[in-house]
């Protein structure tokens, strides 16, 4: 197996002295040529999780391997195999230029200093960032950096690839370059990726397997196709021809409306009867359209994010 987190646990100390526990007992695997996304609400425990595995915060509990070595070994194997680009490209010194940057973290992962620029140059054709290898980093775009980080985690050519928001804050071109790129990389040539993002339609694009992590604790993983059959077929979209009364509004509420406008919203009901429930609680306000959807990631996270997390998942944990 490429990845195998195994009850991976993180404790911060705030400054008031109370613990955070910012991951709970992670457990989850990944294989060469997948791509995971690692969906979850702010503060989770995503980017915990991801340097943890990246050995840049070192857990409390729990192991990591990479392609069969552990992290808390002493051969430094296991980073061998794994890149990886936090948020908002630091994984760059921005007073380099990129070809610096890779001669620099090509060395550190035991490059020689032409491999390292021959390497950063292929990659960097392959965004066709080639006449961009000696400008600084400081003087690129946003979407230049991110690309030119996500070169610099590939210079050792790793077998896992960590993603932290790829493509937060890039602009459509940037981003569907990013995303065409992280799929070859996974299909063409087999790297598996571990990636966050709150962008839905990112991860429903991108995603072989769906994990959702809340407070620590992942409460759904699964295959892409199974997480969106689990959901479809139950998820309906309401239009009105006027805004309801709040009484009404809360009644349809409580049978899990999802407002997104005045007069629209989603429910994703148990029994397709439940239709006629919702309906009478907002009697007698006009009813223009009700459809029944075929769930996309945003609805199935959104929804599923609604619930909250088992109690006995959740503990108090006080210094
Ligand atoms: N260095 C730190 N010291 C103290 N607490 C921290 C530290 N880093 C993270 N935390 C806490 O750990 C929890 C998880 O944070 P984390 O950054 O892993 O969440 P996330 O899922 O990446 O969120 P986001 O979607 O906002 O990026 C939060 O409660 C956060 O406040
Ligand atoms: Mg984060």
């Amino acid at each position: 197996m490429l990845l195998e987190v195994g009850g991976l646990v993180k404790r911060y100390k705030t400054k008031d002295r109370q613990i955070v526990e910012a991951v709970r007992g992670i457990r989850f695997t990944l294989s060469a040529g997948a791509i995971l996304a690692f969906l979850g609400p702010n503060g989770a425990g995503k980017t915990t999780t991801i340097k943890m595995i990246a050995g840049l915060v070192r857990p409390d509990d729990g192991d990591v391997t990479v392609e069969g070595h552990s992290l808390s070994g002493r051969s430094g194997q296991a980073l061998r195999h794994l890149g990886a680009v936090l948020e908002g490209s630091r994984n760059l010194y921005w007073r380099l230029t990129p070809l610096e940057n890779f001669e620099y973290w090509g060395g550190i992962r035991g490059l020689s200093r032409k491999t390292a620029r021959d390497r950063g140059r292929e990659l960097m054709r392959e965004f066709g960032l080639e006449d961009k290898i000696g400008s600084t980093v400081q003087q690129l775009s946003r979407g230049m950096q991110q690309q030119v980080a996500i070169c610099a985690a590939l210079i050792h050519s790793p077998s896992l690839l960590l993603l932290d928001e790829p493509t937060l804050g890039l602009d459509l071109d940037a981003s569907d370059r990013i995303q065409d790129y992280v799929l070859r990389l996974a299909h063409e040539r087999g790297v598996g990726i571990l990636l966050t993002t709150h962008q839905m339609e990112v991860a429903q694009t991108l995603a072989d397997r769906i994990s959702i992590i809340q407070n620590g604790v992942l409460t759904l993983e699964g295959l892409k196709e199974d997480v969106l059959a689990r959901f479809t077929g139950s998820s309906y979209v309401f239009e009105l021809a006027e805004a309801p009364s709040a009484e009404a509004r809360l009644l349809a509420d409580d049978l899990g409306a999802a407002w997104t406008g005045e007069c629209e919203f989603r429910a994703v009901l148990d029994r397709p009867t439940d239709v006629y429930e919702i309906m009478r609680a907002l009697e007698p306000c006009a009813v223009v359209r009700v459809m029944r959807e075929t769930a996309d990631l945003a609805t199935v996270f959104r929804e599923h994010t609604r619930k909250p997390v088992p109690v006995e998942n959740i503990r108090e944990v006080t210094a």
